[in-house]
This record gives structure tokens, sequence and C-alpha cells, in this order.
């Protein structure tokens, strides 16, 4: 739990970025480092973990289990493997944070193991959909209760036998298909999930890396039980999602020029990326290269005049986490920009559809809400005070607003940035953002 709900950033008007920054690692690749060394065979040792409270909330969950985890010590961590069938049984619940990544990863994990566990997080991760994994675990043979709602707490029977389904996904979701590939890892022949749309495919780079057999053709990736996993060494780049911000702020605040280093651009996460550049963002991609089996690229951006456009419903899944500062973007741009099919984001970390039109119009921002997106009429940002719904992305997309306001924009309920970008206030205020906390 972040434990200060009245955090609050205040950030006055204006501002260059310039520089270079490395922000911090991957959350997506941090959770999944814990949870797949923790059941490798030897050790794991990570460099570039992201010290934030989700990837620790998973930390802790494996070590409440049994796993001798070192570190994190300056990115560093070191695994002592269990095996896959070497979890023990935690004397309580596992508390989860803010984190549904976990919550959702770990339920599929944790169907396979003798032993039950009882999963809770926060409010935010209390009223989040999580039949979404119960019901396709079940009928793999899980046992795993929720509240009448479909939510947590989950309770996880343990003990069951599971058995391979082929799934195909309703929803475009990494955190679906990964769920069901770890229960895969422990049931009796073989688990296929196909997806609608790509979707972020860390978990499968992962476990091929471990040495686990894996069949990925067109939409569909498939793996069967019994197998085991190697540690190894894992280089964690650092994430896009926490240097989208600086791709926004610097696009948008003139006379930037930023220098975003080791940056990972695993195709299922760069649509950031595509979707600036269809709007006219100046961001060149250098130094291209694999790192451990995900590519990382350095990315210069300098300031630009944006322009609306209509966003490809296909690059939403590749940009999912992206829209709270997209929407900054679109805000800042000439004319009009149309996001649709994205409802998903309505059941994130907070409604971000409702939540970032609320903020922007607050602002002063023309932005109309609809059932699956948003369109947003570019144009002068105002002065105002904004509730960011205890949602690091979306505070973190306001502070970048500041840069193109004509007043102080104030953020409420800011402490749950310490989820996915500790030191925001301190990076971004060396690179020229008017940010303090109270
Ligand atoms: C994640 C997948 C995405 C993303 C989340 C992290 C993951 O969720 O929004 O922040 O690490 O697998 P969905 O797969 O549910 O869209």
């Amino acid at each position: 739990m972040s434990g200060n709900n009245d955090l609050r950033f205040i950030v006055n008007p204006g501002g260059v970025l310039t520089g270079r920054l490395r922000v911090p690692g991957d959350k997506s690749i941090s959770h999944r480092s814990i949870m797949l060394g923790s059941l490798a065979e030897g050790v794991t040792e990570v460099s570039g973990f992201l010290e934030g409270e989700d990837s620790l909330a998973t930390l802790s969950a494996f070590r409440a289990m049994g796993v001798q985890i070192e570190g994190p010590d300056a990115g560093r961590v070191q695994i002592r493997g269990v095996g896959l069938r070497g979890l023990k049984a935690p004397v309580d619940d596992l508390y989860l944070g803010n984190s549904g990544t976990s919550m959702r990863l770990m339920s599929g994990l944790l169907a396979g193991q003798a032993f039950a566990t009882t999963l809770t997080g926060d409010a935010s991760l209390s009223g989040r959909p999580m039949k979404r994994v119960v019901e396709p675990l079940t009928s793999m043979g899980a046992a795993i209760d929720t509240t009448a709602t479909g939510t947590a707490p989950l309770r996880v029977q343990g003990g069951s036998r599971l058995s391979g389904i082929h799934y195909a996904m309703p929803v475009a979701s990494a955190q679906v298909k990964s769920s069901l590939l770890l229960a895969g890892l422990y049931a009796s022949g073989k688990t296929c999930v196909s997806e609608p749309a790509p979707t972020r495919d860390h978990t499968e780079r992962m476990l091929t890396g471990m040495g686990y057999s894996l069949q990925r053709e067109d939409n569909r990736v498939c793996l069967e039980g019994g197998g085991a996993l190697r540690g190894i060494a894992i280089d964690i780049p650092a994430d896009i999602s926490s240097a989208a911000f600086f791709l926004v702020g610097a696009s948008v605040a003139p006379g930037s020029e930023l220098l975003l280093e080791h940056v990972g651009m695993n195709p299922t996460r760069t649509g950031i990326i595509d979707i600036l550049q269809r709007m006219g963002a100046d961001i060149t991609v250098l130094n291209a290269r694999d790192v451990g089996g995900e590519p990382v690229a350095d990315l210069r951006v300098k300031s630009t005049q944006l322009h609306g456009i209509d966003i490809p419903p296909e690059l939403v899944p590749l940009a999912i986490d992206e829209f709270p500062v997209i929407f900054v973007a679109a805000a800042c741009a000439q004319g009009r920009t149309v996001l649709t099919g994205a409802e998903e984001l309505r059941v994130k970390e907070s409604d971000r559809i409702q939540v970032m039109a609320d903020g922007l119009r607050t602002l002063g921002v023309d932005a109309r809400p609809t059932a699956d997106g948003m369109v947003i009429e570019g144009g002068a940002i105002g002065a105002g005070c904004v509730d960011s719904h205890g949602d690091h992305r979306i505070a973190m997309a306001f502070s970048m607003a500041a840069l193109r306001a004509d007043g102080d924009i104030e953020i409420t309920d800011c402490a749950n940035v310490n989820t996915s970008f500790p030191g925001f206030v301190e990076q971004a205020g060396r690179m020229g953002l008017a940010i303090r906390t109270r």
C-alpha cells in the first residue's frame, strides 16, 4: 500500500526538457523475472530490475513462498530457483498491492501448486475483473473462489489436477495469456492460447530463454506441461511505458531534445512510437540491439508541432498503457484525435477514459469520452487541479501537460507513481519539468 493518498504533484507551467536519461526497468519483464526465476532450476541473475511497488509485491510474494531472493540492490536481484514443484505454502495471504499483473499471472501459476493461497490487493486491484482468468483456469481444472462480482480476494485452492485447454481469448490480454501459459506448465497435455490481436510476449520470450519449448504460429501459442526451466541472466531494459511520458513531454515542449537510453523496443510494446510518429513526432531510433532476447534501442526525441489523427484500432493493444499520455499529446496537437476500440482502458488501475476526460476538461480541453475511446480537439491547456484517482500513469500524464499549460497544474492522489516509476519527480525535475510534491 502506498500509504499516502494525499501526495500531490504541483507542476509550474512551461519548461523545456533536455538531456539524457534512463528510466527505470520494465515492469512486465521485472514481474516475470521473479516468477520464472523462482520456478527455474538454478540461479537467475537479474539486472535493471524495477524497484517499484508492483514488482516488489511480486518479489515479496515469492519470498513468502520460500524462495531465497537477494536484493534488489541498484537493480540487481539474485533468485535461487526452487524448480516447478519447490514453492512452499505461505503463512499469510499474499498482498499484491495495486498490481493486476501479479494477481492475474500468479493465479495461473498458483493453480498448479499443491497448496492453497489467498491473493489480496488494494482498493483499485480489488475492483478489477478477475473472471477473465478464473473462468479459463477453472476449465483447466483449477478451483479459485472470488467475490460474488468476480473480484479479489482470490482463494486459489491448489491441489488440482490441471489439463491443457485450447483457449481463444475474447479480449487481447497478455495477462490472461500469461496466466494460462503458467498454469499450462503444470497441466497434462497441451495448453494453447490464441489472441484476437498481438499482445506483449515477454512471457513467451522468457520461457524460451529459460529453455522451455513453446510453439508459436500466427496468433496462437502452445506449450506442454511437465518440462523444466533453467536459471539464466536477465538484463531488463528501461520501460517504454515510463519512457512514454518523456517522449510526449519532449515532443510538446518547444525547444526540447532528449535522449532516452536502453529502452525496451519489443514490437508488442512500441505502439506509442507509431502513434506519436503518425502525429508528426520527431523520434529517432538509435543503436538498435538485442539484449538477452528483448530488442533495445536509444530514442532521440525533439519537439515538434503534433497534429491530430484517427488512432488505428490495431495499435491499441500495442500501446495499451500509454493512452493517458497519448491523450495529453492529443490535447497539444493541432486538430482532432479520435480513439476507438479501447474499452479495456475502463478496467485499468482506474477508468482511464473517464478519469482522463474529467481531468482534461478541468484544464479547459475539449475531450469527449465515448464507450470505447475519446475524441479530443487539440488547443490550449489551462491551469487547474486534477484528480489522478490513485492511478500512476494518470498522475504522470498530467505532469507532462503542464509543459504546455498557462498556469500551475496540481494533481492529487499521486503516491502510486511509486508502483511503476520510483524517482519520477526527481528525474523529471532534472530534465526540466518544474515539478514538486506536497
Ligand atoms: C501487462 C499487460 C497489460 C498491461 C499491464 C501489464 C503484463 O494488461 O496493461 O500494465 O505485464 O502482462 P492486459 O494484458 O490485461 O491488457
